[in-house]
C-alpha cells in the first residue's frame, strides 16, 4: 500500500516541477518533497519537454540529486539570476512566513531561496499552522565553539534550545559548512520577522529556519480516496 503522505509529498514536487520552463535556472531544495520535484525536472529533461535548464544546489543532498537525474548544476557566483526556486518547509503560516531547516540545510536554502525571482514551496497539508512553532522548534546553525553561549542567549529569549544529535553517527549533526545545529522551541512565533533577526545578531549564529516574507507560492499536496490532488494555498486559516 502507498504512503498517503508520500503520495502528498510526489504529488507536489512533481507539480512545483512542471512550472520550470526551457531555459530557467531552477534552485533545488533539500528534503523528501524536493526530492521529488529534482526528480520530475530530470524526467522532463530525459523525454525533452524541457531543455537547457540548471540547477543551484541547496545542499550536499540536493547536488547529489542532479547530479543522479542529469540536471546540470551551476554554481551561485556562475550565474546572474535564479528563475525558480523550490523547496519544501516544516511549517507554513497563513502569512506564508515559513520555519524550515528540519534537514539542517536552512542557511543555504535561505541564500537560493531569497535570491528566486519566484520562491515555490512544496509541502503536505500537515505543514499548515495556524501560529508559526507550534510544531516546530526554529533550527539555528552555530559556529561549534559557540554552541553553550548560544544555547545560554536563546533561552534568555524565552526559548528553549537542543543540540541537534545525529541518528547514524555518534555525537551532534554537522552541516554541510561544518557547524552545529540547535533546534530552539518557542511556543508560538508571534513576531517571526523580530525573532529571525534577533536570533541572527548573536554572535556564532550563521542563520535560523525562519523564511518571512519569502515564500511567493505555496502548493500543497493532498490525497482523497487515494488520489493526489494539489492546490494553491493562499493563506487562510490551516484549521
Ligand atoms: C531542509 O533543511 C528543510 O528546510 C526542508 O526543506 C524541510 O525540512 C522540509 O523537508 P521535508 O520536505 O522532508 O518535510
Amino acid at each position: 500500500m502507498t504512503d498517503p503522505v508520500q503520495e502528498m509529498k510526489r504529488a507536489v514536487g512533481r507539480a512545483a516541477a512542471d512550472r520550470v520552463a526551457s531555459g530557467m535556472v531552477v534552485g533545488l531544495g533539500t528534503g523528501s518533497t524536493a526530492v521529488h520535484a529534482i526528480a520530475r525536472l530530470g524526467e522532463r529533461l530525459r523525454s525533452g519537454q524541457l531543455d537547457g535548464i540548471a540547477g543551484v544546489a541547496t545542499s550536499f543532498q540536493s547536488s547529489v540529486l542532479a547530479r543522479e537525474h542529469g540536471i546540470p548544476l551551476v554554481a551561485l557566483d556562475q550565474t546572474d539570476r535564479i528563475d525558480i526556486a523550490i523547496d519544501g518547509a516544516d511549517e507554513v503560516a497563513p502569512n506564508l512566513c515559513l520555519i524550515k531547516g528540519g534537514g539542517g540545510a536552512h542557511t543555504r536554502e535561505k541564500i537560493v531561496d531569497a535570491l528566486a525571482e519566484t520562491f515555490v514551496v512544496v509541502v503536505d497539508e500537515s505543514k499548515l499552522v495556524d501560529r508559526l512553532g507550534t510544531v516546530f522548534p526554529v533550527p539555528i546553525e552555530v559556529v561549534p565553539m559557540a554552541v553553550a553561549a548560544v544555547m545560554h542567549a536563546v533561552e534568555s529569549l524565552g526559548g528553549r534550545p537542543e543540540l541537534r544529535m545525529a541518528e547514524k553517527k555518534a555525537g551532534p549533526v554537522v552541516t554541510d559548512q561544518g557547524n552545529l545545529l540547535i533546534d530552539a522551541r518557542f511556543d508560538a512565533i508571534d513576531q517571526p520577522a523580530q525573532l529571525e533577526r534577533t536570533l541572527n545578531n548573536i554572535p556564532g549564529v550563521l542563520d535560523n529556519g525562519l523564511f518571512v516574507d519569502l515564500a511567493d507560492l505555496v502548493l500543497v499536496g493532498a490525497v482523497a480516496d487515494g488520489v493526489p490532488s494539489v492546490r494553491e494555498y493562499r493563506g487562510e486559516s490551516a484549521t
